[in-house]
């Protein structure tokens, strides 16, 4: 799966953009939209909120990938599943009760996403994940697009890919920061689902393109995966 991320859009025009990556009459278009949301207390930047993303949800039909960047998601974050987002990321360094908060979004109709950044070791949460359905390892420090790729996540997703392909964990592996034509192949290879891309889709002359150049690329880096 590809997800175009946003946060590297035009915000004057957020609807257009999100068309942009959509399907065409030559190509499939992305899985889903990524939109960062960001609060300035989790991290040091601020984006965009919960009307933002209902109107976003209104004028396309693109799923909705919701990454909260925000303290205290526990009490913030369902209503982006009630706005009708199709996964919604919480931070496991924000979130106070995560198995609640899981099941809390399931309840509400999204698919429950637990992020983590690059330093946050995955261990100390394998029991948690039980009640997640995608697991988002940021391979950038979250907070801005534009960020160089930090290759040594890619062990997290490994030992992700393992859990879920040996049926101790059942989730999508999404990775988010830094990818683009040079790291989505060893991404793709060390066992990723999703992949989020910002600059290097709305960067591009073509946005729609770009989605389509990376989807090419997993394809042929990691070609079992992709029929898997
Ligand atoms: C960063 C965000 C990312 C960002 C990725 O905090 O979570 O989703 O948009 O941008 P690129 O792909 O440019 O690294
Ligand atoms: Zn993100």
């Amino acid at each position: 799966m590809i997800a175009p991320s946003i946060l590297s859009a035009d915000f004057a025009r957020l609807a257009d953009e999100a068309v942009a990556v959509g399907p065409a009459a030559d190509r499939p278009g992305s899985d889903w939209l990524h939109v960062d949301v960001m609060d300035a207390h989790f991290v040091p930047n601020l984006t965009l909120g919960l009307p933002v993303v209902k109107s976003l949800r209104a004028a396309t039909d693109i799923p909705l990938d919701c990454h909260l960047m925000i303290d205290d998601p526990d009490r913030w974050a369902p209503p982006y599943a009630e706005a009708g987002a199709t996964n919604v990321t919480v931070h496991v360094e924000a979130a106070h009760e995560p198995v609640m908060l899981a099941k809390n979004l399931r309840a509400a109709g999204a698919l429950a996403g637990l992020a983590i950044k690059p330093n946050t070791p995955l261990d100390p949460y394998l029991e948690v994940l039980r009640h997640y359905d995608t697991l988002l390892v940021m391979s950038v420090e979250p907070g801005f697009g534009g960020q160089s790729f930090i290759p040594e996540v890619l062990d997290k997703v490994r030992e992700a890919r393992r859990l879920v392909d040996t049926g101790h964990l059942k989730l999508i592996v999404e990775i988010d920061g830094g990818i683009n034509a040079d790291t989505i192949a060893e991404a793709a290879e060390a066992g990723v689902d999703c992949f989020v891309a910002g600059s290097a889709v709305y960067n591009a002359d073509d946005p729609g393109r770009a989605v389509e150049a990376l989807r090419d690329t997993v394809r042929h880096s990691a070609p079992q995966r992709w029929e898997g």
